[in-house]
C-alpha cells in the first residue's frame, strides 16, 4: 500500500468486500445566499419549523491557494448524533468554525431551519450607508425648517433628534431585530453571521485544544457560556438592582445544575486549571450548554481520554439528547466513539464529502477505507 495512514479502531476489516456506495447521494441545488433570503421571507412558519436545524449547502473554503473544504454538503436531522471525521488535515475544524461564524465561506451557505446564517457578505459595505441614512434625513429635514423658522429652540429640536435617530439605528443594527434583518434582505444586503449571532441562533461548541478561562472557577466559566441569556444590564450590575440578584442567583443555580449534569458536581469552586484533563473536556461541555443550544457542536471531545473518560463522554453525550433533547454534531477520531453513538457519519477527505450514512455502511465504504489506509499498491 501507498501512503497508508493509521487505521482507527473499529473501522472495520479494509479487506471486507464493499457493499454500499452511498458516495452518489444527491446534494442540495446550489443557491445564490440573497435569493435563499428572499425565499426564507416567503416561507410559512410552517416550513421554516420542519426545516432541518442544520444545512450546509455547497460550503467551499479556501486558504489562498489551499482548499480546506471543498464543496461539502449535509443536513443535520433534529435530535440526530450526527459524526464528522476524516483523516488529519480533512477539513473538519474549518467546516466547524464556518458553521459557529468564526469564517465565512468562499462559496456556499449555511442555513439554520432554512434561514441562510452563513454565506459570502454580499454588499455589506452598503450597510453603515442605511444606519445614517435616517439621521442624514432628519437632519437635513430639520436644517430646511430652522432656515426657515430662524428659531433657536428649532434647531436644537432637531440637532436632538438627528443624534436620537442616529444612535436608534446604530443600536437597531447591534441588536439586529427581525425587521432589520428583512430591511437588509429588501435591499439586497447580507452579512454573514458573527460567532455570537449564531450562538443567539442556538448553537453551542466546544474547541479542539481546550480553550476555557483558566484563571476563573468552573462555576465561572459556565456563567460566561450563559451571559448571552441573561438581561440584566450594565446599570442593574452598578446598583445592584432586585432583578440583578435574583438573576444572578438563578444563573448560579443553573450554572450549579449544568455542572452537575455533565459529571462536575461539586467542583464550581475550582480554578479551571486546577482540574484534570478529562474534567476540563467536560467543563467545556457545561460552558456550551450554558447559552441552551439546540445544536452542539463538539470538536474531538474525547482527544487525549482514557478509555473509562471516554466511556463516560459518551454516555454524557447520549444523554444530552435524551435528556436535552440536543441535536450533536461531533467531529471525532476515535472510531469506537463515532461507530458507538452515531445516527449518520459523513466523511471528508482533503477537503471533500467522500461518503455519508449510517456507522455501518461508512464502514464499508471503499473510499473512507482507501482515505485511513491510502490507495493500494498496483
Ligand atoms: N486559518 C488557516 N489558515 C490557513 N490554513 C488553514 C487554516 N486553518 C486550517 N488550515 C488548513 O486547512 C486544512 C484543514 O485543517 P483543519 O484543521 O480543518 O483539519 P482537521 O480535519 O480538523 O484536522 P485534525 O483532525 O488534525 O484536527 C489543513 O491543511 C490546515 O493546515
Ligand atoms: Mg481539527
Amino acid at each position: 500500500m501507498t501512503g497508508q495512514r493509521d487505521v482507527p479502531e473499529g473501522m472495520g476489516d479494509p479487506l471486507e468486500p464493499a457493499v454500499v456506495d452511498i458516495t452518489a447521494e444527491v446534494a442540495p441545488p446550489e443557491i445564490d445566499p440573497a435569493e435563499a433570503e428572499l425565499i426564507l421571507a416567503s416561507a410559512t412558519v410552517e416550513e421554516v419549523a420542519t426545516a432541518p436545524i442544520l444545512a450546509a449547502h455547497n460550503v467551499t473554503k479556501r486558504f489562498g491557494g489551499l482548499v480546506a473544504v471543498n464543496d461539502v454538503s449535509f443536513t443535520i436531522p433534529d435530535g440526530s448524533i450526527v459524526s464528522l471525521i476524516g483523516p488529519n488535515g480533512a477539513g473538519k475544524t474549518t467546516f466547524f468554525n464556518i458553521i459557529a461564524g468564526i469564517y465565512d465561506p468562499t462559496s456556499g451557505r449555511i442555513a439554520i431551519r432554512n434561514r441562510t446564517m452563513v454565506a459570502r457578505p454580499i454588499r455589506a459595505w452598503l450597510e453603515p450607508i442605511l444606519w445614517v441614512t435616517p439621521a442624514v434625513i432628519v437632519g437635513i429635514l430639520s436644517a430646511l425648517v430652522f432656515a426657515a423658522a430662524n428659531n433657536e429652540t428649532v434647531g436644537f429640536l432637531g440637532a436632538t433628534v438627528t443624534l436620537v435617530a442616529l444612535i436608534l439605528m446604530l443600536l437597531t443594527a447591534i441588536a439586529r431585530p427581525d425587521w432589520y434583518h428583512r430591511l437588509l434582505i429588501r435591499l439586497g444586503i447580507f452579512r454573514s453571521a458573527r460567532p455570537n449571532d449564531m450562538v443567539r441562533a442556538g448553537i453551542g461548541r466546544t474547541f479542539q485544544n481546550i480553550r476555557l478561562f483558566q484563571n476563573m472557577t468552573a462555576e465561572e466559566n459556565v456563567l460566561v457560556g450563559m451571559h448571552i441569556k441573561l438581561k440584566a444590564n450594565m446599570l442593574d450590575a452598578l446598583f445592584s438592582t432586585p432583578r440583578n440578584r435574583r438573576e444572578e442567583i438563578a444563573a448560579r443555580v443553573r450554572a450549579n445544575e449544568l455542572l452537575a449534569l455533565v459529571g462536575l458536581k461539586g467542583v464550581g469552586g475550582e480554578l479551571a486549571k486546577n482540574l484534570p484533563y478529562g474534567d476540563q473536556r467536560r467543563l467545556e461541555v457545561a460552558r456550551a450548554l450554558g447559552s441552551d443550544p439546540a445544536l452542539l457542536l463538539l470538536d474531538e471531545p474525547t482527544a487525549g481520554m482514557n478509555p473509562n473518560e471516554t466511556a463516560d463522554m459518551m454516555a454524557l453525550i447520549n444523554q444530552l439528547r435524551t435528556d436535552l433533547g440536543l441535536t450533536v454534531l461531533l467531529i471525532e477520531h476515535d472510531m469506537k466513539v463515532v461507530m458507538g453513538i452515531s445516527d449518520r457519519v459523513t466523511v471528508l477527505d482533503h477537503g471533500e464529502r467522500i461518503a455519508e450514512g449510517t456507522p455501518d455502511e461508512v464502514r464499508r465504504n471503499p473510499r473512507v477505507i482507501e482515505a485511513y489506509l491510502g490507495a493500494p499498491a498496483s
